[in-house]
């Protein structure tokens, strides 16, 4: 993850032509740039693009993984579709909140195609399944250790 500078940005407009209808895929190489979506990268956005910012601040809202606050340095996704939250997905997710600090960022996921070992997580792009209260911690010891 790189700073988000007005060259950078300009850098991935002009790799899609400064094409307005290319704004989510431009809005997908600035995420896997950088991590996140600042607001004065919309409001950039808006200008080299000839949108309002309204247009592009829409089609971020629209997208989950248009993150507009920067995250931590993990990531960690629960997934609080049905059948993980049938094995207690919501229950982790207030564990996890309170166990983890500001370098961990939790974010909500809709299935991540491991409902057989509900309640299902991923770990910085890494799926885990069957996971409860005592095995988040040992990953979050992990992931600590791994610093
Ligand atoms: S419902 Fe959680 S992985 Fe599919």
């Amino acid at each position: 993850m790189t700073d988000q500078t007005p060259d950078s940005i300009s850098r991935i407009v002009q790799g899609f032509d400064a094409k307005p209808e290319m704004l989510v895929q431009i809005l997908q190489s600035i995420v896997q740039t950088h991590g996140w979506i600042a607001e004065d990268t919309i409001r950039q956005l808006a200008g080299e693009l000839n949108l309002s910012r309204a247009d592009v601040h829409g089609v971020v809202e629209y997208y989950h993984d248009f993150r507009t606050e920067k995250p931590g340095k993990h990531i960690v996704k629960i997934c609080q579709a049905e059948a993980c939250q049938a094995m207690g997905s919501r229950e982790l997710t207030t564990h996890a909140n309170a166990a983890v600090d500001a370098d961990t960022t939790i974010e909500a996921v809709y299935c991540l195609g491991n409902c057989a070992c509900a309640p299902a997580v991923m770990v910085n792009g890494k799926t885990i399944g069957r996971v409860d209260a005592a095995r988040f911690d040992a990953l979050v010891s992990d992931m600590r250790e791994a610093d």
